[in-house]
């Protein structure tokens, strides 16, 4: 991938549903970016059910936010961006879209799980006006670790 990024008007920031080029492409950022990735075929489950969003930067190669809604309830299930693209805002665009697509679609309140070291994620989710909720003791593998807990209530913002 090429790390001569003009514009973040130029990256395409949409929904996809299941294509296999997308899902090899996610698949690929997933291996780049977590010590315990998505295999191919959870990528693939993730794009293919229904009640999951899935946003991606170009097709998937830039990264993607994945989110599973249910009712008025959605759950963010991860968000990565390609190493060689980031502190760029495509993670914030990508997430703009996706919180965008849930209240569309009746999510009243948005959880997540996050590493309580990973300070750059928290500091994305913080900005987008998620609260912290809780700890999830060693919710984490490869490396064992807690998950913070945090939550957007849409009627807030
Ligand atoms: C978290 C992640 C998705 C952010 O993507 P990104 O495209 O680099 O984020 P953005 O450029 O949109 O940054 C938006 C804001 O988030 C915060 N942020 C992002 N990365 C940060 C970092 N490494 N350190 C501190 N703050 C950070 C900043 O507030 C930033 O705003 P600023 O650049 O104006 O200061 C990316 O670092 C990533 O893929 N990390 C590995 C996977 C991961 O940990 N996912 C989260 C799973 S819960």
């Amino acid at each position: 991938m090429t790390t001569a990024l003009t514009d973040l008007s130029d990256i395409e920031i949409r929904r996809y549903g299941y294509d296999c080029a997308v899902a090899d492409s996610i698949a690929e950022v997933c291996k780049l970016c977590f010590a315990d990735p998505w295999s191919r075929e959870a990528v693939e489950s993730t794009l293919r059910a229904e009640q999951n969003y899935v946003v991606a930067a170009d097709g998937g190669k830039m990264g993607f936010a994945a989110a599973s809604l249910a009712f008025d309830t959605a759950d963010i299930l991860d968000i990565a961006v390609h190493p060689e693209a980031r502190r760029r805002g495509i993670g914030r665009a990508m997430l703009s879209h996706l919180l965008k697509l849930l209240r569309e679609n009746g999510a009243k309140s948005v959880f997540l799980e996050v590493r309580v070291s990973n300070e750059g994620a928290i500091a994305l989710y913080s900005s987008a006006g998620f609260k912290p909720c809780g700890i999830r003791k060693n919710y984490y593998t490869s490396p064992r670790e807690d998950a913070a807990l945090y939550v957007l209530e849409f009627t807030e913002v």
